[in-house]
């Protein structure tokens, strides 16, 4: 098992082991539904019963492992439509909670939502939780975190005086990069997260939420370090790409970069 787990290998698809030497043929398994099934409510249906809290339960990855309902385009769209509605933060995650369009709820057990505080002037964006973020259910809770929690004392900020959060908000199993199209269906809720937190900037925590949220196929190495906006329907709000404190633990020469990025952070913030 610590084998499967060190390859990332950890998350259980199926109740049980298949023997795929067998002769005798499995047994079938019982039957999709047609996607337009009368007892499955679609996701803005669901949206409508949320004002009775109906909430759903943790997935459970043994009996989710099947794809998604929707196909991207059509989740793209339930997403933009869903994440529009949300009026403040705690609607927007039960919003999110509520959307079954990312086939990453299906193994995720947690969504991870935001630390922090929501009043702070700093926002944190990284890619995706990892396996302890899922487990804890908040974001940059491991190794990782634990040097993102360094790197904002160095400039005399802590998770009261920042809000952090995911580009992406289930964990990828294995901890893998999410997919293009995943990225695109979770977007319009960091879009939406952006524009209700309305902070006075954001940190973009490595290539993958700076790509995302910058709209670029460059580098992290050419983004890091250099100011830019990043325009919500309400606001333009000053935004720094910097190194992904998963990626300083491997390369730790590379923290004086992530220093310089940081000292730019704070003198803008005081400024
Ligand atoms: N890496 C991220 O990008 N986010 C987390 O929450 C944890 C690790």
């Amino acid at each position: 098992m610590e084998w499967y787990i060190e390859a990332g290998v950890d998350v259980l698809l199926e109740d049980a082991p298949i023997d795929r030497f067998s002769e005798t043929p499995p047994a079938p398994r019982p039957k999709a539904l047609p996607r337009n099934a009368p007892t499955t409510p679609s996701p803005s249906e669901r949206l409508a019963k949320k004002d009775n809290n109906e909430r759903r339960q943790p997935v459970s990855p043994a009996v989710s492992a099947q794809p998604a309902t929707l196909p991207d385009a059509a989740a793209i769209e339930t997403a933009k439509a869903m994440a529009s509605k949300a009026e403040t933060l705690d609607e927007l995650k039960d919003i999110m909670a509520e959307f079954d369009g990312c086939n990453l709820k299906r193994t995720a057990k947690s969504l991870v939502f935001a630390d922090g505080n929501p009043q702070a002037k700093l926002m944190l964006i990284g890619e995706a939780p990892g396996r302890d973020e899922d487990i804890q259910g908040l974001p940059f809770v491991g190794r990782a975190g634990q040097l993102l929690d360094k790197m904002l004392a160095a400039i005399e900020l802590d998770r009261d005086l920042a809000y952090i959060t995911n580009v992406i908000p289930w964990r990828p199993p294995g901890n893998r990069t999410p997919t293009p199209q995943e990225t695109e269906i979770c977007r319009p809720f960091i879009e939406r997260h952006i524009e209700l937190v309305k902070p006075d900037c954001i940190l973009m925590l490595g290539g993958s939420a700076a790509k995302t949220l910058m709209k670029t196929q460059d580098g992290i190495m050419k983004l890091r370090g250099k100011w830019t906006e990043i325009k919500t329907d309400n606001a333009s709000i000053k935004a720094l790409p910097t190194l992904h404190p998963a990626y300083l633990l491997r390369q730790p020469g590379h923290k004086r970069l992530a220093w310089q990025d940081l000292l730019s952070l704070k003198q803008t913030m005081d400024g």
